[in-house]
């Protein structure tokens, strides 16, 4: 018998690409993993077993036992990392082989590595996953983005680790170059921004409304069977019922209000800086995570700054009703934001992204996923340029519907002094966007009185300059 070869190598054997090779092994594939720690390594040869599974510490020997052209994926810390185990399997890997990165990393890096690894003639694919450590146990969203020829050499074995619905791979080629790391960038903003919605929407009801979190917790679980059914509405159901395994009560009023970021809900807020896109209820979840971390000096000026406000006398029933509207509300307005600045920066960066694929793939296995998505996909399907997904007629009807809820309980924040920036950057993007005259010739005027920037005019063509007095 010759020597055990194949399918598919993983580096990086932590909980992410552990899971991820587990997954590749229960699709029928035979699997090798490298770590450079040998716990990780025998960790994986433990849970795969039975399976055709391999771990092992040697770079060397890893790269040998795969088959040829080899499919070696990265599950490494994004970053410098990502770079120095590059360089390792170029010592070992021959032309025409594939290097996948499936960690966070930031897309001009990934653009940098397509351009180094070209000239070495081995493919890479820069590829988004979605779905934590679960996701990539049981099937993640997959994000490709690079060569198609590079894509088709692993595409079986993608689509058939990844999530499903209705029995479609939520996984599909995104586009050239670093697209799909992109893609994930942005996935990321949109996830930054619901998971801050939920936040103030769990102020609001806590603090305005006086639930409780058995109240909170049954309030997001009728939310979840309705149409905001999500995984992250999912979540923070269950979260207001867990229990304090180390005291009384629940979890959740224990932990540190102080939220960490690695870095890509900021990304995607620079970036749509640098395009001109705005994406004001991704900003306002950068933002907040920033105010949130400086928990001391919030502590002081909670006595300094102390105000009396006043609180909207409401039924709870009432106002679980709102904030659910105007949660629908303002998840369409992130979706809209993200997915605006995608079709940007397909043309930008001629990635040519498909918008109906990317609303597809995101259906399932990701942090985004929602029953919202399916109606997404099929705008999108109905009108591939649809400019944003305001205007298109199912979304702009539903809007109609939720935009005096979603003032409503603004309102109450304003008066109460809860803060709902996500919320008012939602509400204020829709009415910037469906007003056809904002006060902004004003800048212009300001402009040119100053700087003698120059403006245009509505009623002739040309730049105009005027003298100022
Ligand atoms: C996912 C998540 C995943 C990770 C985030 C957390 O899609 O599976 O987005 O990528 O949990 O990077 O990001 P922060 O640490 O910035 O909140």
């Amino acid at each position: 018998m010759g020597k055990q070869l194949y399918d598919f190598g993983m580096v990086g054997l932590g909980v992410m690409g552990r899971n991820f090779l587990l997954n590749v092994a229960d699709n029928g594939f035979s699997i090798i993993g490298l770590d450079t720690n040998a716990e990780q390594a025998k960790a994986l040869e433990e849970e795969a077993a039975g399976k055709v599974a391999k771990g092992t510490t040697k770079v060397k020997e890893f790269v040998a036992s795969l088959k040829k052209p080899r499919r070696i994926m990265l599950l490494v810390p994004a970053g410098r990392v990502v770079d120095i185990v590059i360089e390792d399997l170029l010592k070992h890997v021959e032309k025409g082989d594939l290097i996948i990165d499936g960690g966070n990393s930031f897309f001009e890096d990934t653009d940098r590595r397509l351009a180094y690894l070209k000239e070495k003639k081995v493919e890479f694919l820069g590829v988004g996953v979605s779905g934590g450590a679960k996701g990539a146990r049981f099937g993640p969203s997959i994000m490709p983005g690079g060569s198609k020829k590079a894509y088709n050499k692993v595409k079986k074995i993608l689509e058939a680790v990844s999530a499903k619905v209705n029995g479609e791979p939520c996984v599909a080629y995104m586009g050239k170059g670093s697209a799909g790391n992109y893609v994930k960038m942005v996935h990321n903003g949109i996830e930054y921004a619901m998971m801050q919605l939920l936040a103030e929407s769990y102020d609001i009801l806590k603090n305005i409304g006086g639930l409780s979190n058995e109240e909170l917790h049954k309030a997001y679980t009728k939310y979840n069977r309705g149409k905001l059914k999500s995984f992250l509405v999912e979540i923070t159901a269950a979260i207001f019922a867990q229990p304090d395994d180390l005291g009384k009560g629940r979890l959740i009023d224990k932990i540190l209000d102080k939220a960490k970021q690695k870095g890509t809900g900021k990304w995607t807020s620079q970036n749509a800086m640098d395009f001109g896109i705005p994406v004001p209820t991704i900003d306002a979840a950068v933002t907040m995570r920033g105010i949130s971390s400086l928990k001391a000096e919030r502590v002081a000026a909670s006595k300094v700054l102390a105000v009396k406000g006043s609180k909207t006398k409401i039924t709870k029933a009432k106002l679980v009703k709102a904030v659910g509207d105007a949660l629908h509300f303002a998840f369409v307005t992130a979706y809209a934001q993200g997915l605006a600045l995608l079709t940007d920066a397909s043309k930008e960066k001629n990635y040519g992204l498909d918008m109906e694929a990317t609303a597809r793939i995101w259906r399932g296995g990701c942090i985004i996923r929602a029953s919202l998505l399916e109606d997404i996909r099929q705008a999108y399907s109905e009108n591939e340029h649809l400019p944003n997904l305001m205007i298109d007629p199912t979304f702009a009807a539903s809007m109609k519907r939720t935009h005096k809820a979603t003032r409503s309980i603004i309102k109450m924040g304003i008066d109460a002094g809860v803060p709902t920036l996500a919320f008012s950057a939602s509400l204020a993007y829709f009415d910037a966007y469906r007003d056809g005259r904002l006060p902004l010739n004003l800048v212009q005027a300001q402009r040119d009185y100053f700087g003698s920037h120059t403006y245009e005019r509505t009623d002739k063509k040309g730049k105009f300059h005027t003298e100022w007095s």
